[in-house]
């Protein structure tokens, strides 16, 4: 089996995706064994205590201390695969070089296959590839018309790293941060989905 661990940050609806699809065997062989948050009140925490899985709340202070926790507790737990699921803190190259194809990000915004600082979208336009934090507002400030969501393996520079799947999502006239990040949860709950399906038969 592929044992999976999930780091949070928040709401945890991309969690509860991978739950859902594992409870109703659409992830034959793959197992959540642990849930970390760097929230206390992350309500994704609360999703995992519900299905009874591990869940482990680590206040951010310094960030090597929470690193080798988090880093034991992956050992402890024995994962084999690290998904960062709406996960705010960046991890150090330290960190990420410990886990090479075993961790995956989620990224709400289109991230190009070579690193590089732009995105063609499948109707054409050349998008920025928007990194790091308040992506979504970004996209909307830069008047994008079209943007979406990335899952890619975590490589020590950040927001980068070899791609597994992307979904778009078109951006209307009225959107808001907040309707635009729900639009783009709904196609990123099955998108995670299917990159842990994609991992686990390789
Ligand atoms: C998701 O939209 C994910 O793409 C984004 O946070 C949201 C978490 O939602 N991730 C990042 O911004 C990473 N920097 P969830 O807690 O409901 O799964």
């Amino acid at each position: 089996p592929l044992r999976v661990a999930v780091l949070i940050s928040g709401s945890g609806s991309n969690l509860q995706a991978l739950i859902d699809a594992i409870e109703s065997q659409q992830l034959p062989g793959v197992e959540i064994v642990l849930v970390i948050s760097n929230k206390a009140n992350a309500y994704g925490l609360q999703r995992a205590l519900k299905h009874k899985l591990p869940a482990i709340y680590i206040p951010w202070k310094k960030r090597e201390e929470v690193e080798e926790r988090i880093s034991s507790l992956i050992r402890i737990f024995q994962a084999d695969l690290i998904i960062l699921a709406g996960w705010m803190r960046i991890l150090s190259a330290n960190f990420t070089a410990q886990f090479p194809q075993r961790m995956i990000n989620l990224h709400p915004a289109l991230l190009p296959d070579d690193g590089g600082s732009s995105y063609t979208t499948s109707d054409g336009s050349v998008i920025p590839a928007l990194r790091g934090l308040h992506v979504i507002e970004q996209a909307l400030e830069a008047g994008l018309k079209v943007t979406g969501s990335t899952v890619h393996y975590v490589i020590p520079e950040v927001d980068a790293g070899p791609v597994i799947g992307r979904s778009e999502v078109l951006i209307e006239p009225g959107d808001t941060a907040e309707t635009l990040q729900e639009k783009l949860k709904l196609q990123e709950h099955h998108l995670i989905v299917e990159a842990v399906r994609a991992y686990s038969q390789q």
